[in-house]
């Protein structure tokens, strides 16, 4: 049984920024609310009807293919993980597939609906395909373009203030060398709060687990008699509801407390402690809870990689793009242990410890 490594890391952000005072134009906020709550000070938006989810997945997998030696179409599984995909589907997957060329028959494409924690999901399933042997080239690749779908008005300003664009991509292949690799992998859930970080509409719910959670709003959903209708209607577009909505308090108490939880739970596994940490790569979901989770592992500045203030949340994309940053700036040397964690919708969250 190999291990399996991150051979190569690549990322792309859209060049447009978009500065706090450019969204306080279309809604009421501010820079200095933005920034006190979240740290974030700017974000890139991808370039309408040029750039997509798929496009910007395909400028970081190929410079991820480009470090990890091997040409696109060496890739034989794709991983997708992506809230934001070009279509309902089919999915990203086999969008980045024809879009890189890779034509070869053995290829696969998976595409993985996990939001924030993604890239984790996906780097534990790729982990697992190639210790088994079945694969040696699988791309991980994370990538958003919540641009295209955000609240602009005053309405959604508690959500749309954080997103941003951007896409991470990672190689991941065998290695035979016992001190490199990715140890483990631990990855959760909890439907019970699903709603409280969700995007509901379009759906075939049809009202059904408002209904089961005892809220008897009248969404207009369309009579259960009939076949073929959309499943949006005026009054759900009136209520906000084709846009991600977010109950931020609730959402943010659950993640200071599962970051540290699931970052503990990996290190028990192998036998290391939060001192052995070299570099932690948060899910950039909010610079404040990025700094909470660092204050609860007692790590210094220096342990701890934030992009956010930058970037915004990129959801799937923040933990690749956040470990090929701190890569390119020389803070992940061979040898190292790295911790990537993200938690978000769902709630889904998860850990991963590499040797890097
Ligand atoms: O990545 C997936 C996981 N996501 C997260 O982990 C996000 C977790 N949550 C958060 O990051 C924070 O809860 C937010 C940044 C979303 C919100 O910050 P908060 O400090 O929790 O604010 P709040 O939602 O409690 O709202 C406080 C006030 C409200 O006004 P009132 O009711 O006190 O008058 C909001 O309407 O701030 C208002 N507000 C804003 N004001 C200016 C909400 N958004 C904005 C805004 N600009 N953009």
């Amino acid at each position: 049984m190999f291990r399996s490594k991150i051979a190569g890391i690549g990322h792309y952000v859209p060049e447009r920024v978009v500065t706090n005072d450019e969204l306080a134009a279309f809604m009421e906020t501010s820079d200095e609310w933005i920034q006190e709550r979240t740290g974030i000070q700017e974000r890139r938006y991808g370039k309408k009807h040029e750039e997509t989810t798929t496009t910007m997945a395909a400028h970081a997998t190929r410079i991820a293919c480009e470090r990890a030696g091997i040409a696109p179409e060496d890739i034989d599984f794709i991983i997708f993980a992506t809230l934001s995909p070009d279509y309902y589907f089919p999915g990203c997957g086999v969008l980045l597939q024809r879009e890189l060329g890779i034509t070869h028959k053995e290829a696969a494409a998976l595409d993985i609906r996990n939001q924030c924690s993604g890239f984790l999901y996906g780097l534990s399933v790729a982990d697992q395909f190639v210790r088994t042997g079945m694969y040696k080239n699988v791309l991980v690749v994370g990538s958003e373009m919540h641009s295209m779908g955000l609240d602009f008005s005053t309405r959604g300003r508690n959500v749309t203030v954080i997103f941003g664009d951007g896409a991470g991509a990672a190689v991941i292949q065998p290695t035979e060398n016992p001190e490199q690799g990715i140890l483990t992998t631990k990855l959760h859930s909890d439907g019970t709060y699903a709603e409280k970080l969700a995007f509901i509409n379009p759906g075939s719910h049809g009202g059904y687990h408002a209904k089961k959670a005892g809220d008897d709003t009248d969404f207009g959903y369309p009579s259960p008699d009939t076949y073929g209708e959309i499943f949006m209607t005026q009054h759900m577009m009136d209520n906000g509801q084709q846009y991600p909505n977010m109950e931020g308090q609730f959402v943010f108490k659950m993640a200071v407390q599962k970051f540290p939880e699931v970052i503990k739970e990996a290190l028990d596994a192998v036998g290391l402690q939060t001192t052995d940490i070299d570099m932690l790569i948060p899910h950039q979901a909010n610079l404040r809870i990025s700094q909470f989770v660092q204050k609860t592992l007692r790590l210094s500045d220096d342990k701890v990689w934030n992009n956010i203030q930058k970037y915004g949340n990129t959801t799937a994309a923040s933990v690749p793009i956040a470990l090929c940053e701190a890569w390119e700036a020389g803070k992940i040397k061979s040898g190292d242990l790295v911790c990537l964690a993200a938690f978000g919708a769902g709630f889904t969250w998860g850990a991963a410890l590499v040797r890097w």
